[in-house]
């Protein structure tokens, strides 16, 4: 009698090894799955895809905003040392006339630097910033 159970015992034992091997391989078992590139690269193509779509002009004042604003105003624009200049209230020709003038003792004027285009490609830029 007491054979018979620990057998049975045993059996069941095994029984239940075996199931926990297959469930436990089964994830490796699986075929891959193939959603495509990793994160990382999906993320930077995010990023460069919206730079790309955007108008000429804009994209154009972003170069120029990247090498002459940024350092104040921040990478994304939303403000450093210089203010957020997302959702901007101003008109286009008060943005202008700020650019190329600047603000006393706040930020440089750039009226010499900067030709009329290019202050339009930065408004132009200025004017993508919506959130
Ligand atoms: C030396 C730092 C500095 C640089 C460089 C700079 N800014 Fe500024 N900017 C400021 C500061 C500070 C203010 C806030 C001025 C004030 O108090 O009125 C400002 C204000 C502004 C405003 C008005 C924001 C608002 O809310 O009305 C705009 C637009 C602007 N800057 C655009 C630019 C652009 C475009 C460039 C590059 C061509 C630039 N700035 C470069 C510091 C800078």
């Amino acid at each position: 009698m007491s054979i018979e159970i620990k057998g049975l015992l045993l059996g069941l034992a095994a029984a239940l090894g075996l199931l926990g091997v297959a469930f436990g391989l089964s994830p490796l078992l699986q075929p891959k799955k193939t959603t495509g590139a990793d994160p990382a690269k999906q993320a930077n193509t995010v990023a460069v895809t919206s730079l790309d779509s955007l108008p000429g002009d804009a994209k154009r004042g972003y170069a120029l905003f990247d090498h002459n604003c940024a350092p104040c105003h921040g990478d994304d624009a939303r403000g450093d040392e210089g203010p957020n200049l997302h959702n901007l209230a101003k008109s286009d020709a008060r943005i202008a006339t700020l650019i190329r003038g600047g603000v006393k003792g706040e930020m440089p004027s750039f009226g010499k630097k900067f030709s009329d285009a290019d202050v339009q490609a930065l408004i132009a830029y200025l004017r993508t910033l919506k959130d």
